[in-house]
């Protein structure tokens, strides 16, 4: 019977364990987490998601202060447009929490950085230029294109020294957006280095509509593998989304795929960055509290517990500190529904908005828990403790879980004296 630690994860000469943790942005994929990947062998994502407040807390930046400063006479006005980032200070929030990660990396595997599309913060194209460009400054490994179409984003890399280089990744959930993906890129003559397939059950949000649930990864999957043979094109292919057991990720190896990238199962190690009450109520939540929604500005559905305290809390769009979701025109989903519910009530106190969340200040503050679709059998990867509690992993044991485990088998960590 074949594990993980059997196949081989190739990029040029250069060979990983087949194992990528996935970008879970706000902070979540903390560098801890990406370096205990790197260490073992295998790939880590760190993720970009509203970088400068990562900065502030890591770094003791004062990146989103200084921005505040300069918007706060704008706070009441529900007008955004002129809520714009400092590019300067983008890139040095960028080159400091890659920098600071890349400075710390120790082992045979790789660091990579996750850059969603979607974070248009008020000026999409130059704010992705910025990111991208810096995470090349910054000596990231590879960069993977997440959330969103990315049509452009190779372009906006393309006079970058390391443009060649760095590993270039995306993020598909179809043939036929790697297909525009491809057709978008045809004349810079790069292909991407490495293609992820996300299905249906992951975390985060869904390259998928409301009827997520009519579609399989393993399908997909051959889908991909059948159109990049038809094609040619010998790009590696990384399964994700559902794969939480070594058995599973080898279903996917054994088809085709170059590697798996996981994600769920790392939400409660110790090295994750949701603080440790969250992780304890992604252990007790059951099938039932593991709700598809719409509430995510971005349009995108998106996984996340029932209880989730980001659902229905109506607090004022906070754009002049964060404003991660503003469109081009200064726009964000959530301050319709914020504008609506105050002419309704007439009031801007205890509001209650089920449709939109505001997920910049609610990521941040780690009270919007989405999560992948098995959260509800994290329980069964841990001890439970005599308080009722569940004993955190570490990254090093539940990667290695995946890289030896056979027979469907989860190995508990050794038990923690209480
Ligand atoms: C808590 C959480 C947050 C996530 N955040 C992001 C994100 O910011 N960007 C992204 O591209 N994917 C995100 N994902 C998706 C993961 O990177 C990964 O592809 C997927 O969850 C893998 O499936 P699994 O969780 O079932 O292992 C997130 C997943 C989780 C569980």
């Amino acid at each position: 019977m074949k594990r993980v630690d059997d196949f081989r994860l190739r990029f040029g000469k250069n060979e990983y364990v087949p194992i990528m943790i996935g970008g879970m942005g706000v902070d979540i994929s903390t560098s801890e987490l990406a370096l205990e990947a790197a260490r073992l062998g295998g790939i880590g994502h760190i993720s970009d998601a509203m970088v400068e407040d990562v900065s502030d807390r890591r770094f003791d930046t004062g990146f989103v202060k200084e921005k505040t400063k300069l918007y706060k006479h704008n706070i009441n006005n529900m007008d955004k447009a002129l809520v714009q980032f400092d590019l300067a200070n983008l890139a040095e929030a960028q080159r400091l929490h890659i920098g600071k990660t890349m400075e710390a990396k120790k082992g045979p595997g790789l660091i990579f950085v996750n850059c969603m599309e979607k974070l248009t913060m008020n000026g999409p194209r130059e704010t992705l230029r910025t990111r991208l460009n810096a995470a090349l400054d910054a000596g990231v490994d590879g960069i993977t294109l997440s959330a969103g179409l990315h049509f452009g984003s190779f372009a906006l890399m393309a006079d970058h020294p390391r443009f060649r280089e760095a590993k270039l990744g995306i993020i598909v959930s179809s043939v036929r957006a790697l297909q525009i993906f491809l057709r978008k890129n045809a004349k810079l003559d790069r292909l991407p280095d490495y293609i992820i397939v996300e299905g249906p059950l992951a975390g985060g949000h869904l390259g998928f509509g409301m009827d997520w649930a009519d579609f399989d990864l393993m399908t997909i999957t051959k889908e991909l593998l059948d159109y990049l043979k038809a094609e040619n094109l010998d790009i590696p292919l990384i399964a994700a989304g559902g794969i939480f057991t070594g058995s599973d990720a080898v279903r996917f190896l054994e088809a085709g795929a170059a590697g798996v990238q996981v994600a769920t199962r790392f939400t409660v190690a110790k090295e994750c960055g949701l603080p440790d009450k969250v992780k304890q109520e992604y252990f007790k939540a059951s099938e039932e509290d593991i709700i598809v929604n719409g509430v995510s500005p971005t349009g995108y559905p998106m996984r996340m517990l029932k209880n989730t305290p980001a659902i229905g809390a109506g607090i004022r769009p906070g754009c002049e500190s964060y404003g991660y979701l503003l469109d081009s025109t200064g726009n964000c989903a959530y301050i319709n529904s914020y504008n609506r519910e105050v002419a309704a009530t007439g009031s801007d106190k205890n509001l209650v908005i089920m449709d939109k969340t505001c997920l910049c200040t609610h990521m941040r503050n780690f009270n919007c828990w989405t999560c992948g679709h098995y959260t509800y059998r994290l329980k069964d990867t841990t001890h439970k403790k005599a308080n009722g509690e569940y004993q955190l992993l570490t990254a090093e044991h539940i990667f290695k879980d995946y890289q030896f485990s056979t027979d469907n088998q989860i190995a508990l960590p050794e038990k923690e004296a209480e």
